[in-house]
């Protein structure tokens, strides 16, 4: 991974092979408002102060996501400098926004693949703004390249190596911690990616599991992986139903971080589809070459357990990865099978397409056993939710207002897009089943609040509960923008890991 170090240097004496400095769009349309952004002073006194008026000759304004390279002055070590736009300049009395930051960075990150170092020069204030550029950087300069005989994620250009941060005190403590947290969250993060993006025919159920007894193994997490036998035995039949089409059986994963400091418990539960056909309800051609994304829940809840253990948070932390592969066969439920759940309670299975609720519904009804504080499951559930609220925003369905209302809060402020969506109790109806409890399908109107509210139901009692439906954003089939790549995003990570600091904090009720 991309390394990064602090540093006091000045710019034109730091040898490297581009100075990132940033620019943003002054207020009006005309040409002539665009503004450099503080810390890029030395580099433009390089220019004799002119650097603004150069990057508007060459057709730059500043705008968000906006790239511009010029040589740099002479007497400077390095050749190149970097200007990338950071969109609106703050109002008056204000500070770059973290989230502007961190797109900036993940941009300049990524055109500056192929080179080995860069200087930051970038506004920082303080040391969340370090964090945030430093979070961008990691992220923005990710490639995912194992399956590239010629390695650089297929563009021929290996990710930039190193990021100096200018501006930053190497000695100091918060500014220290901030790169320690980016780089701890940035690391998992971007094996969630990893996980997504490798095919189905090398991550099935198994195999994720030995990533994560492995990674749980290395970071003293405690790890408990439930097999075809130890599921039968304990009888989970949600899980089972899914898997039970595949040559690949299903596991259940149960990560446990402890910290003797803690007195709050959560409990993180993700859907892992390995890949998802739809089995016997078999999905058409051009609904399922994206379906190795279908394991992104818990990919991401993987993640943030590791990155709690990293980070040594003062909660206690359980992630369940329900793991099982979706396909078609002789052994496969069919469209009219009754599974008995872990609950107990009784599903009539109308359409195997809708199949992450049934391994979600034992892993929550599993994970209440142990009355955690609260459990937040992610899953890349419905594409109801996808065109509800688009490819970058995920939804939050929740059976408590405020714990739905604090979630939103922590993925805003982590620059994570989501928005809070109802239960509407009218919908259960819809799931009534003639033969079972409960059928997996309702209404089609609305299919990610049926989809919640079907969860529900497996939910202990007076446990608060939160769902978040990442089908959009888990996955991007578009180009790379800010610091998101192309395939796996690792979307629900930081705002998982932000709500387990905030929890340690006792920022959260
Ligand atoms: N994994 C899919 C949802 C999905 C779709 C995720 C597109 C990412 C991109 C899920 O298992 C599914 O197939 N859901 C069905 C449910 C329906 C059959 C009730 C859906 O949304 O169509
Ligand atoms: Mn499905
Ligand atoms: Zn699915």
């Amino acid at each position: 991974m991309t390394a990064l170090t602090l540093s006091t240097a000045a710019a034109s004496g730091l040898r490297a092979d581009a100075i990132v400095v940033g620019v943003a769009k002054g207020p009006g349309s005309k040409s002539g408002n665009l503004v450099l952004a503080p810390g890029a002073e030395t580099v433009d006194k390089g220019y004799d102060g002119k650097l603004a008026a150069v990057l508007e000759t060459l057709g730059a304004s500043g705008g968000e996501g906006e790239v511009t390279k010029l040589p740099a002055p002479s007497g400077f070590k390095a050749p190149v400098v970097l200007a990338v736009g950071l969109g609106p300049v703050p109002e008056k009395d204000e500070t770059y926004d973290a989230e502007a930051l961190r797109r900036a960075a993940g941009v300049a990150a990524r055109a500056l693949a192929g080179s080995k170092k860069a200087a930051f020069a970038l506004p920082i204030e303080d040391s969340g703004d370090a964090g945030a550029i430093a979070e961008g950087a990691l992220l923005g300069a990710y490639s995912f390249d194992a399956y590239k005989v010629n390695g650089g994620n297929g563009n021929g250009k290996a990710p930039l190596a190193e990021v100096a941060l200018l501006g930053t005190k190497p000695r100091d403590k918060a500014f220290k911690a901030a790169v320690e947290r980016a780089l701890a969250v940035t690391e998992e993060l971007n094996r969630a990616r990893d996980l997504v993006n490798t095919p189905p025919n090398d991550l099935d159920p198994e195999a994720f599991a030995a990533v994560a007894s492995a990674a749980a193994k290395e970071h003293g997490i405690k790890v408990q992986v439930l097999d075809e036998k130890a599921l039968t035995k304990g009888g989970f039949g949600g899980i089972l139903g899914v898997g039970a089409g595949s040559e690949a059986p299903p596991r259940l994963v149960k990560l446990s971080y402890t910290s003797s400091k803690a007195d709050k418990h959560l409990a993180f539960v993700g859907k892992g589809i390995t890949y998802d056909s739809g089995g016997i309800s078999l999905k058409p051609a051009g609904h399922n070459e994206t379906m190795k994304c279908d394991m992104a829940g818990a990919a991401a809840v993987f993640a943030a357990v590791v990155t709690a253990a990293r980070l040594k948070l003062a909660v206690n932390v359980t992630g369940w990865l329900a793991l099982a592969e979706n396909m078609p066969s002789g052994t496969a439920t069919r469209p009219g099978d009754v599974l008995r759940m872990y609950s107990g309670k009784t599903v009539e299975v109308l359409n195997t397409d809708a199949e992450g609720r049934l391994v979600l519904a034992d892993a929550i009804a599993k994970a209440s056993e142990e009355t955690p504080d609260a459990i937040v499951d992610v899953a890349t559930l419905t594409g109801a939710m996808m065109l509800a609220l688009g490819n970058r925003t995920f939804g939050i369905m929740a059976n408590d207002d405020a714990f739905r209302t604090s979630i939103h809060e922590v993925a805003e402020e982590v620059g994570e897009p989501s928005w809070p969506m109802p239960l509407p109790s009218d919908l259960r109806k819809g799931m009534d089943s003639p033969t079972a409890d409960i059928a997996n399908m309702g209404e089609r109107m609305g299919g990610g609040l049926v989809a919640g509210l079907f969860l529900q139901e497996f939910v202990g009692e007076g446990i608060t509960w939160a769902h978040l439906d990442i089908a959009g954003p888990a996955f991007n089939e578009a180009g790379p923008f800010g610091y998101t790549p192309k395939g796996g995003t690792g979307s629900a990570v930081r705002t998982l890991v932000r709500l387990a600091e905030r929890t340690a904090d006792g920022d959260l009720g």
